[in-house]
C-alpha cells in the first residue's frame, strides 16, 4: 500500500504503567503525545502492581485517546491507521490497549498495526532524528541511517540491537547482540532507591541525588559475566562468545551489604517515614534527609552502572562495526549517562543520539512512529492479534 491520504497514525501504548496515546504524521511529526502516568497508584508498593495497572489502563484509555485526538485537532475519520503495542509487557495491561485499538480500527474500517515496544523505544530516537535531518517534505525513515547500535535500557530491558533500514523491503531490521542475564538497569535503579528509602520509580531520585555525592567513594566492580542461557540454531543466531552481557543483580546485593556493614538501617527507615509523610514527595525533599555516606553511595552506584553500560555499548559498537550509537528507554533520561556517553562518542568517532526526555520513558508517539514504515509497507496486524508478554525483537537468539 502506498502512503495514505493523511499520513496520520494514532499510537496506543499500555504495556506497563503508563496509559499513552499520540497522533504522529508520517512517522516524524508529533501532533500530540498524551501520557497518563500511574506513578501515584503504584508508588506505595514500590513497584508496578499488575492488577492495578490493568484497572488504571481501563479507566484511562478512552480519556487519553480523546485528549490525544483533541490536542492534535484530528477526528477519528482523519486517521490512516491505529497502531498499538503488542508486547513485551504485562499481559493484562497490554490487552487493554490491544482490545481498544482493535475495536477502534474495526469500527473505523482502518488498518491496525502491531508494534513491538522495544522497537518503539528505538523509534523514539529515530523519530526526532528524521525531524532534525530530513529535507522539507521527506517522509522516509532511515534514508540517512547507517548501521546503528541501539542500547535500549529501561525498567524491564537492557538490550543491545544492531538496527538497519532495509531500503528494498522498506523495513527496519534488528539483530540482538547483547542483553542482561538478570535485572534490567532501570530495575536496579528502582530496587536500590527502594533499599535506601527513596521514592518510586527510583531512577529520577538517584539521578537527582547523585551529583551531591562522590562517585568514586565506593568502588563497585562488575565481575566477568558469562552467558548462562543462550539458544543456538535460530536464524542469525549469535555466537554467545561474541555477544555482550550485562548483569545488575550483583551491585544491588553489594549495596545491601554496604548498608548493613555501615549500619545505615535506622537512618534509611527515618528517611522512608519522613518521605511517606509528605503529600507529594520529590527528590529535592530527600536531599536534606541523606548524609554524606548515603550520597556517596548513591553517586558511586550510578557511576558504576552508567560506566558499565557505556563501556559495553562502545565495545559492541566496535565489535559489530556500527556507524553510530543511540540510547533509548527510561534510563536514557539519566543525566550522567548522557554526559558520559556523549563525552566518549567523539573519541570513538561515532555520532550518538538520545531521545528528548518526554520520549525517553514510555509514550505512544514512539509506537505511532515505529508503525509508519509498516503502514507504508502494508504490514498490518492479523485479526487474531493478542498480547505477547515476552515478545522479542529481531534475530540473534540471545534472549534467555
Ligand atoms: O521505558 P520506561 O518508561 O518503562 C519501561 O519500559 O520499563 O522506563 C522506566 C525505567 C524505570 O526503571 C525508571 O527508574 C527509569 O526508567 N528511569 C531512570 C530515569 N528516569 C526513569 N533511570 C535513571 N535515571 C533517570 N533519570
Ligand atoms: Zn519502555
Amino acid at each position: 500500500m502506498s502512503s495514505g491520504a493523511s499520513g496520520l497514525i494514532l499510537g496506543i501504548e499500555t504495556s506497563c504503567d503508563e496509559t499513552a496515546a499520540a497522533v504522529v504524521r508520517r512517522g516524524t511529526e508529533i501532533l500530540s503525545n498524551t501520557v497518563a502516568s500511574q506513578i501515584p497508584v503504584h508508588s506505595p508498593y514500590g513497584g508496578v502492581v499488575p492488577e492495578l495497572a490493568s484497572r488504571e489502563h481501563l479507566r484511562n484509555i478512552l480519556p487519553v485517546v480523546r485528549a490525544a485526538l483533541a490536542e492534535a485537532g484530528v477526528a477519528y475519520e482523519d486517521l490512516d491507521a491505529v497502531a498499538v503495542t503488542e508486547g513485551p509487557g504485562l499481559a493484562g495491561a497490554l490487552l487493554v490497549g490491544i482490545s481498544f485499538a482493535k475495536s477502534l480500527a474495526f469500527a473505523l474500517g482502518k488498518p491496525l498495526i502491531a508494534v513491538n515496544h522495544l522497537e518503539g523505544h528505538i523509534h523514539a530516537v529515530l523519530l526526532e532524528e528524521v525531524l532534525r535531518t530530513a529535507p522539507e517534505g521527506a517522509s522516509r525513515q532511515g534514508d540517512r541511517a547507517g548501521l546503528t547500535l541501539a542500547l535500549v535500557v529501561s525498567g524491564g530491558h537492557t538490550h543491545l540491537y544492531l538496527a538497519e533500514f532495509d531500503t528494498e523491503a522498506g523495513a527496519w531490521t534488528y539483530r540482538n547482540v547483547g542483553r542482561t542475564v538478570d535485572d534490567a538497569a532501570g530495575e536496579a535503579f528502582d530496587k536500590v532507591a527502594k533499599l535506601l528509602g527513596l521514592g518510586y520509580p527510583g531512577g529520577p531520585w538517584i539521578d537527582a541525588l547523585a551529583p551531591h555525592g562522590n562517585p568514586e567513594a565506593v568502588p563497585f566492580s562488575f565481575s566477568q559475566i558469562k552467558a548462562k542461557v543462550h539458544r543456538r540454531g535460530e536464524p542469525g543466531a549469535l555466537d554467545p562468545a561474541e555477544a555482550i552481557y550485562f548483569s545488575f543483580s550483583g551491585i544491588k546485593t553489594a549495596m545491601l551489604r554496604y548498608t548493613q556493614v555501615y549500619e545505615m538501617g535506622a537512618s534509611i527507615e527515618a528517611r522512608r517515614a519522613a518521605l511517606a509523610g509528605l503529600a507529594d514527595a520529590k527528590p529535592a525533599d530527600a536531599l536534606p534527609l541523606c548524609d554524606r555516606r548515603t550520597l556517596d553511595l548513591i553517586a558511586s552506584f550510578q557511576r558504576s552502572v552508567v560506566d558499565d553500560l557505556r563501556r559495553k555499548t562502545f565495545r559492541a559498537a566496535e565489535r559489530f562495526g556500527a556507524e553510530r550509537v543511540m540510547v533509548s528507554g527510561g534510563v536514557a533520561a539519566n543525566r550522567e549517562l548522557r554526559v558520559r556517553f556523549t563525552a566518549e562518542a567523539p573519541e570513538r568517532h561515532l555520532p550518538i543520539a538520545f531521545p528528548s526526555l518526554a520520549l525517553a520513558t514510555d509514550n505512544a508517539a514512539m509506537i505511532a512512529a515505529a508503525a509508519w514504515p509498516k503502514f507504508v509497507a502494508g504490514d498490518f496486524a492479523a485479526e487474531g492479534l493478542t498480547a505477547e508478554p515476552s515478545l522479542r525483537l529481531g534475530s540473534g537468539g540471545l534472549h534467555g
